[in-house]
């Protein structure tokens, strides 16, 4: 059946929508994944309000916190509790025969890991258990069309813990993202047998809840100032949408005999990449610099076609001028010091335009994905070389400030 043609539970909020496909599924079982802190039973208990009250009752199963931990939860998130029902409990039997007796709109069980079977010998949380207990809640929830919701905590090594197993057993898997310092929460679908994966939603953990993010690409920079030293727009696609972020740079002089690269929100290696062309096709002198960069807001992008914006905000800062126009910019950087294409471009640009920003460099080579973009101009380059030229000529550099 085509994803569209399901017939869905719509919930409140159009973030968690999309990135569920339009809503949960009848029968189906998602896994939320997320390190413990990041939010998860947060949005379990919204989930299981939204459902609750007009469409029916929920069953909130809770094996790690006490009844009355939840219900000073949902006071603080200002739910009622009509129609929802607590059950404090980690025995899948009892869990199994209050699902039975109330029959839900809609299941959570925070945590999965949690929940034990009495019939297996070992422990909870082991891979025999957290197997086992998902099965038999397929099972139910399949015979019943009832939808479950899932918690998972993810392990130091980023599985899932039961490592992976509940992946391959569950309709979808959604992970929790998030600096647990910022406030910003991505939720990413990485499996989806009823949506697009790859899609993200783009919430706010506040004192009252979880809440969408109207204009992700908006939030990302609103506590940017034009003309920042070492800071430049990039265009990155979450899913099918383009968001925007800040990259920020920072070189200082090292005392150090091997100076410090630190990346926050990056790839490592990326930035190694980038540094080593700066060095070699630039000549741009890096090595006896420590050098901080980092995607403000606690952000994370691995795409490649942050690339250029990374090297743009390295330059500002060796330079000590801001970016010209303060530039949004997109592409790939390779070996030989070349701006590479990336997918997508056009997207990407238009949204550059649509938040204000009037110039955004671009891979020369995908100039003619730009024909349409409007309230932006697209500055095509084909080296790394000729951007710095543009965005950081050399006879700009600022004065050092004296203190
Ligand atoms: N009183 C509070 N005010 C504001 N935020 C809170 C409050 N209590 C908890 N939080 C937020 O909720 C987060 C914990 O969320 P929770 O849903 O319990 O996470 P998880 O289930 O993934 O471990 C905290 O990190 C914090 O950001
Ligand atoms: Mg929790």
């Amino acid at each position: 059946m085509a994803p569209d043609a399901v017939p869905r539970l719509r919930l409140s909020s159009p973030e968690i929508n999309r990135v569920l496909g339009g809503g949960l599924v009848p029968g189906s079982l998602t896994l939320i994944a997320g390190d413990p802190g990041i939010g998860k039973s947060t949005l379990l208990l919204r989930l299981a309000a939204d459902v609750s009250g007009s469409d029916g009752n929920t069953l909130y199963v809770c094996g790690e916190e006490s009844a009355s931990q939840i219900k000073m939860r949902a006071d603080r998130l200002g739910i009622s509790g009509d129609g929802l029902y607590v059950l404090p409990s980690t025995d899948l039997d009892h869990v199994l025969r209050c699902l039975e007796e109330t029959k839900p709109s809609l299941a959570v069980v925070d945590s999965i890991q949690t929940l034990y079977d009495q019939t297996l010998a070992s422990g909870a949380g082991t891979i025999a258990q957290v197997r086992e207990c998902t099965r038999r809640l397929i099972a139910w929830a399949k015979e019943h069309g009832v939808p479950m919701v899932l918690s998972g905590h993810v392990t130091k090594g980023g599985d899932i813990a039961g490592p992976r197993v509940l992946e391959h057993m569950v309709d979808a898997v959604l992970y929790m993202e998030g600096d647990p310092i910022s406030s910003w929460r991505l939720l990413r679908a990485v499996k989806n047998r009823f949506g697009s994966t790859n899609e993200v939603g783009v919430l706010e953990m506040t004192g009252r809840g979880l809440i969408d993010v109207e204009d992700p690409s908006r939030a990302f920079l609103s506590e940017r100032r034009d003309n920042a030293i070492g800071s430049v727009i990039v265009a990155t696609m979450e899913g099918t949408r383009p968001l925007l972020a800040e990259i920020q740079a920072l070189t200082t002089p090292s005392s150090l005999p091997t100076p410090r690269r630190v990346a926050t929100g990056l790839d490592l290696n990326r930035l190694l990449l980038v540094c080593a062309v700066l060095t070699r096709r630039v000549g741009m002198r890096l090595a006896d610099q420590d050098i901080v960069v980092n995607v403000a807001g606690g952000l994370r992008i691995s795409e490649p076609a942050a690339d250029l914006g990374l090297a743009l905000a390295l330059a500002s800062s060796v330079r000590n001028a801001p970016v010209e126009g303060s530039a949004a910019a997109v592409g790939e950087v390779g070996l030989s010091g070349e701006v590479r294409r990336v997918p997508q471009i056009g997207r990407r640009v238009q949204e550059v335009g649509r938040l204000g920003v009037q110039r955004c460099l671009v891979p020369g080579s995908a100039m003619d994905e730009c024909r349409d973009v409007d309230d932006v101009q697209p500055i095509p380059v084909e080296t790394l070389a000729e951007a710095i030229q543009i965005c950081v000529p050399r006879g700009k550099r600022a004065q050092p400030a004296v203190f």
